[in-house]
């Protein structure tokens, strides 16, 4: 994946834990980077061996690094230039996440070896919508809870979040039941 999101990680680690800490994690995964360079593609075993010695060295499951790491790249974006971008992607929390594949299609001008993620909305009412998420990838799904949550953030909702089928666990893709209120 695009350095982007290695750097979002260090970031979040960094601020929350200091910087010993992040060299502390970037050692144990071998990965021998100093700076993550934004728009250089990596391979994805790169991310994945730093999601597991963060996990490793915070005492955390993978899954709650991966999922505040979701919440964390909403405001990470926005402050680091694609601000627009998110605000052109949608006025509701519902039309956002209809326009996901046209916003990455866009992310895709500039990042021209993105392998973007693909979603789906069904079942849509003013309060709820079933969320279908299509990768080549697998492994993400926690950082889909937790963008989910920080999109929730940014538009001043309650979310809620209920797994309906899981890639993992034999279906074809992921789908959530979301529901969301004003705050
Ligand atoms: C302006 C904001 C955003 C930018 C610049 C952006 C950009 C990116 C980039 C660079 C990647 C790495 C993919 C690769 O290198 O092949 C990525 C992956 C991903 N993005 Fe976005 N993104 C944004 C917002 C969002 C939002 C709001 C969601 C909400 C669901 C989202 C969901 C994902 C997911 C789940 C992945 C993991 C890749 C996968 O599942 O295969 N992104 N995005």
């Amino acid at each position: 994946m695009y350095g982007l999101v290695n750097r979002a990680l260090a970031e979040m680690v960094t601020a929350d834990h200091g910087a010993e800490v992040w060299q502390e994690i970037k050692d144990a995964s071998g990965i021998d980077v100093g700076e993550f360079h934004a728009m250089m593609p990596y391979p994805d075993e790169v991310t994945v061996g730093l999601i597991g010695a963060a996990s490793a060295r915070l005492q955390v499951s993978p899954s709650v690094v991966l999922r505040a790491l979701g919440a964390y790249w909403i405001r990470y974006t926005a402050k680091e230039g694609y601000g627009d971008l998110l605000q052109l992607a949608g006025g509701s929390f519902p039309a956002f996440l209809q326009n996901l594949d046209a916003m990455h299609a866009r992310v895709g001008l500039s990042f021209p070896e993105l392998q973007p993620p693909s979603f789906r909305c069904t079942d849509v009412t003013e309060a709820s919508l079933i969320f279908h998420y299509y990768s080549e990838r697998s492994g993400l799904t926690d950082m889909v809870l937790g963008l989910l949550e920080g999109l929730g953030q940014l538009f001043s909702l309650d979310v809620s979040i209920t797994p309906l089928t899981l890639k993992d666990a034999g279906a074809d893709h992921d789908t959530f039941h979301v529901t969301y209120a004003p705050l």
